[in-house]
């Protein structure tokens, strides 16, 4: 299949201080020499502008707006070649909490990006989850492909699913030159305390038992981040205008056996964990098949020993105290109110 190359000179990326945005940022100031990144990040309690004050102030931008604001985002849109769109309200407990910040951002925000890009002809790559189609079974051979039918559970992925609509309804009507990804979850350096991988490992260093939902045997298809940004990379300047890529490395574990590697890494006992309150309508498995990426563009994932990258990341939360103990006791304490 031939595919044309794109080479964005300039580039917008939307919660470029979030976990995987900010990575992306490392990745293309890394392996891109010529290209200008400007990010556009509100600063959420998500948002850290120290994961990106470290590159150089002639490569990256930081712009602190809201992707709603149609003004401020005209303007970015207007002076950049492509856009690519991490920011999102992304941890499914706080939508059970308050599904409301993830209408707006998720769907609205979505909205006000794709406008912008439609008016100034602008290419566009959509960062989505590929809790859009919902969950399998334990036992179902089966994993998401790109023809799965969407079937969200939570209001996070319900608003997720929602803007992935809007692009393609853009595509089809407007010409907007979008692509679309949909990833698994992701880990590596930058994620925030409130997701399971961090929680864990940062629970432990503070002496605390690690908390794990319902039974423990709910699965997730883990990647590494860096995977996650060269899959999105290669989508956004090889990907065919109008098409979906799923990104996955092939990772598939259930929660209590990343658990348990984490309390081994940590030289403690295998049941040395509390079990806490499920999550409602928590999805059970997630796994993706993503042959058509692989084939089509060539990628590859390179950090697929999940071992290695999980010890790396333990370091990196031992070594970067700083970065995360700011956020822990809010984390923690909003947790506890939840019963988990
Ligand atoms: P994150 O919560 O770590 O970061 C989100 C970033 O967006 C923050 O910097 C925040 O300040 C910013 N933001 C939030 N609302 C904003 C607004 N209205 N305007 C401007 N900036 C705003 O999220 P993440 O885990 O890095 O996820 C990034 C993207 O990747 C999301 O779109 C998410 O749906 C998708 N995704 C995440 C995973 C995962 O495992 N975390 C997997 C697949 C896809
Ligand atoms: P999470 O990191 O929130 O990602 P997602 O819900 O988007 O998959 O959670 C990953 C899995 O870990 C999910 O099955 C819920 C579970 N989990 C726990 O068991 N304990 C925890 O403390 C957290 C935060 C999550």
């Amino acid at each position: 299949m031939t595919t044309e190359t794109f080479e964005p000179k300039s580039i917008v990326v939307t919660g470029g201080c979030g976990f995987i945005g900010s990575n992306f940022v490392h990745h293309v100031v890394r392996e891109r020499p010529g290209v200008h990144v400007t990010v556009l990040d509100k600063l959420t309690y998500a948002g850290n502008p120290e994961n990106i004050a470290c590159l150089p102030a002639d490569r990256v931008e930081l712009v602190v707006g809201d992707i709603c604001d149609a003004e401020l985002v005209d303007r970015l849109v207007s002076e950049a070649d492509a856009v690519v769109h991490y920011a999102a309200e992304s941890h499914n407990d706080n939508s059970i909490a308050d599904p409301s910040p993830f209408l707006k951002t998720n769907v609205r925000g979505t909205y006000t990006l794709i406008e912008a890009c439609r008016k100034h002809d602008v290419r566009y790559h959509h960062v989505s989850t590929d809790e859009v189609y919902g969950d399998l079974a334990l036992d179902d051979p089966a994993r998401f492909t790109e023809e799965t039918p969407y079937r969200p559970s939570s209001p996070y992925s319900s608003t997720k699913a929602a803007s992935d609509m809007l692009v393609r309804a853009w595509v089809r009507t407007f010409g907007l030159r979008a692509t679309i990804s949909n990833c698994s979850n992701n880990y590596g350096p930058y994620q925030h305390v409130e997701k399971f991988i961090p929680r864990q490992i940062t629970n432990l260093i503070d002496g605390v038992r690690p908390k794990l939902y319902g039974d423990g045997k709910n699965v997730r298809d883990w990647i590494h981040t860096e995977d996650h940004s060269s899959a999105v990379w290669a989508i956004l300047t090889r990907g065919r205008i109008g098409e979906t890529y799923l990104i996955g490395a092939d990772g598939e574990r259930d929660n209590i056996t990343v658990l348990r590697e984490i309390l081994k890494a940590f030289g403690r006992d295998a049941d040395d964990f509390d079990w806490v309150r499920d999550r409602p309508g928590h999805d059970r498995r997630y796994a993706i098949d993503s042959t058509k990426l692989r084939r089509e563009l060539g990628w590859e994932p390179q950090r697929i020993d999940f071992a290695a990258g999980l010890a790396e990341t333990i370091a990196w939360y031992r070594a970067n105290e700083s970065w995360w103990r700011p956020a822990k006791e809010a984390t923690e304490a909003r947790y506890r109110a939840q019963g988990q």
